[in-house]
């Protein structure tokens, strides 16, 4: 999955084995920090993986602070709703469990898949808070829009 051109259009650089490996440990070792993080998605039905979904403190150089919900998946599993499940489980959780007072996503204005998940969920975006992403060269992954969820909004 993070070897995948397609999967890392938007996201940047492919991932090597090792790579891969060691964001899934730092991803264990902040659940274990934190008490949330990102969750491995699986197709119950057939116990298979196919990506993960979850919640992650905004990084300190964005212009704004706050807790985003984020979903990756491999190709193979997109267009079948499993994103838009997943991440209704993660805003439930991160609203009823976690009790936080709003939910963020981010991701590169070209991410149209990844809006209309975000879309799906009851998000919504002002334009007024679309962003340059400050670590980006100028290229396609800098420019950036922010969508927002709040607890009492939520659907
Ligand atoms: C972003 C990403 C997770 C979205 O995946 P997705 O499959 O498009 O999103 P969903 O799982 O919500 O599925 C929606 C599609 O399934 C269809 N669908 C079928 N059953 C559905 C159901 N029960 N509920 C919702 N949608 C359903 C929808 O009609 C929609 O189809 P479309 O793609 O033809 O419009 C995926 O493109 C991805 O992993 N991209 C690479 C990583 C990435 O960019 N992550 C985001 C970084 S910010």
């Amino acid at each position: 999955m993070n070897a995948d051109p397609e999967v890392r259009e938007h996201l940047g650089d492919l991932l090597t084995r090792e790579q891969s490996d060691a964001s899934v440990s730092r991803f264990q070792a902040e659940f274990d920090q934190r008490g949330y993080g990102w969750w491995a998605v699986e197709v119950a039905a057939r116990g298979e993986f196919i990506g993960f979904a979850g919640l992650d403190e905004v990084d300190d150089h964005m212009p704004f602070t706050g807790v985003e919900i984020g979903w990756r998946l491999a190709r193979s599993a997109w267009g079948q709703g499993y994103a838009t499940e997943a991440a209704l489980t993660v805003l439930a959780h991160g609203f009823d469990a976690l009790e936080l007072p709003e939910i963020l996503a981010v991701t590169t204005a070209t991410n149209l898949r990844s809006q209309a998940v975000m879309r799906r969920i009851g998000m919504t975006r002002d334009p007024a808070d679309d962003f340059d992403d400050p670590t980006e060269p100028e290229g396609p992954l800098r420019p950036n829009v922010l969508y927002r969820i709040t607890r009492t909004a939520r659907t």
